[in-house]
């Protein structure tokens, strides 16, 4: 039986809470591996990481042998995690890459090949975590493509794979959902019952739980945010948009556009409905390569990882086709433009 991972939250070890659905997903892939490469795309800071790291631990209570990269993690071990059997390998492949970590996708597939060789048809899994953040988008296709050919023509006789990647750039389904290589999941903010979890990790005084997940809306890097700033959301959204340079993108846009935007703040479907014009679809497209909304597309459960977010809840900012990533992105886009109308 697999344990849950250690995550950090805040400034302590906490361990994986809730996302029973994801759990069992995660058995499901174990045992029958991945066709073609898994992309798990949502909302930053939802907790795709935590997925990664639980993942690890449950494949390799299945016996696979895992190698996991999250290239840009702030924490050294972090960038490139393995199963200890994979030590001798590993070592074998760093002699060969004086600089890993600016090449750490090249190291992880090079890890796994020479697995399938080494190994007596051994399961292999590669969970590369924000793979596209860390080697350019410009480079999504080649990698996805890279990893497909280790499942399709892989060096040695393998006995089942796993390959996983995650992404929070909004640009992923264009840049790789039109190819057959990859099979893109969602996953969406955590649900009420493991927000609540982590809220009561959370000292005292606090907001109380209705007023922080109205400003979440389930996403756990959000409340923590908050909490590191003492709870002045004011202070948070503020930082929130200015390094997201906000005032200048919403001042490039053109009337027709700032009322779509302002209509979508309530009802973020008003973007689906006006999508013939291509006016609007410039704005849809680049609210969500700025990482603001996301595309729904519809809540069939086979589509996501874990559970599709509620359905239609105006005050979190999540229609039947589109959604606000959190409440704060909303609320962010909402003070700017009242600043600049
Ligand atoms: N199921 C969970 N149980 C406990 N803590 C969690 C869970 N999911 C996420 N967290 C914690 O919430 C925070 C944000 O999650 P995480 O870093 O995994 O999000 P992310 O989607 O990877 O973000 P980013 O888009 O920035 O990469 C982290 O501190 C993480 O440990
Ligand atoms: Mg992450």
């Amino acid at each position: 039986m697999w344990r849950r991972a250690k995550l950090r939250f805040m400034d302590r070890e906490i361990i994986f809470v809730d996302r029973e659905r994801a759990l069992k997903q995660l058995e499901e892939i174990a045992e029958r591996g991945t066709y073609p490469v898994y992309v798990v795309y949502g909302p930053e800071g939802c907790g795709k990481t935590a997925f990664f790291k639980q993942a690890f631990e449950i494949l390799e209570s299945f016996g696979y042998y895992v190698v996991y990269s999250s290239p840009l993690s702030k924490e050294v071990e972090e960038l490139l995690r393995y199963s200890s059997s994979l030590g001798e390998i590993v070592r074998e492949v760093l002699k060969l890459f004086p600089e890993p970590y600016s090449r750490i996708a090249d190291v992880v597939i090079n890890i796994a090949g020479r697995a399938m060789k080494r190994f007596s048809k051994p399961r292999i899994a590669i969970l590369l975590d924000d793979l596209f953040q860390a080697v350019g988008i410009d480079k999504a296709e080649i990698y996805t493509k890279a990893l497909l050919n280790l499942i399709e023509y892989p060096s040695g006789d393998y006995e089942k794979i796993v390959v996983l990647v995650s992404s929070s750039e909004g640009i992923t389904r264009e840049r790789v959902g039109r190819h057959r290589w990859v099979d893109i999941y969602l996953m969406w903010n955590m649900s009420r019952k493991g927000f609540e979890e982590l809220y009561n990790m959370l000292p005292d005084p606090k907001p109380s739980l209705d007023i922080l997940w109205a400003w979440a809306g389930g996403n756990p890097w959000v409340l923590q945010e908050l909490y590191r700033n003492r709870w002045q959301i004011d202070l948070v959204i503020e930082r929130f948009a200015k390094e997201r340079k906000l005032r200048t993108l919403l001042t490039s846009l053109d009337r027709e556009e700032i009322e779509v935007l302002k209509t979508s703040l309530e009802n973020p479907d008003i973007i689906f409905k006006s999508l013939r014009n291509p006016v609007i679809q410039k704005l849809e497209k680049l609210l969500i390569e700025m990482n603001l909304l996301i595309e729904i597309w519809d809540r069939d459960e086979r589509l996501w990882i874990d559970v599709p977010p509620p359905e239609k809840d105006t005050e979190l900012g999540i229609g039947e086709y589109y959604a606000w990533q959190t409440p704060l992105h909303k609320e962010a886009v909402k003070r700017i433009l009242m600043q600049i109308l």
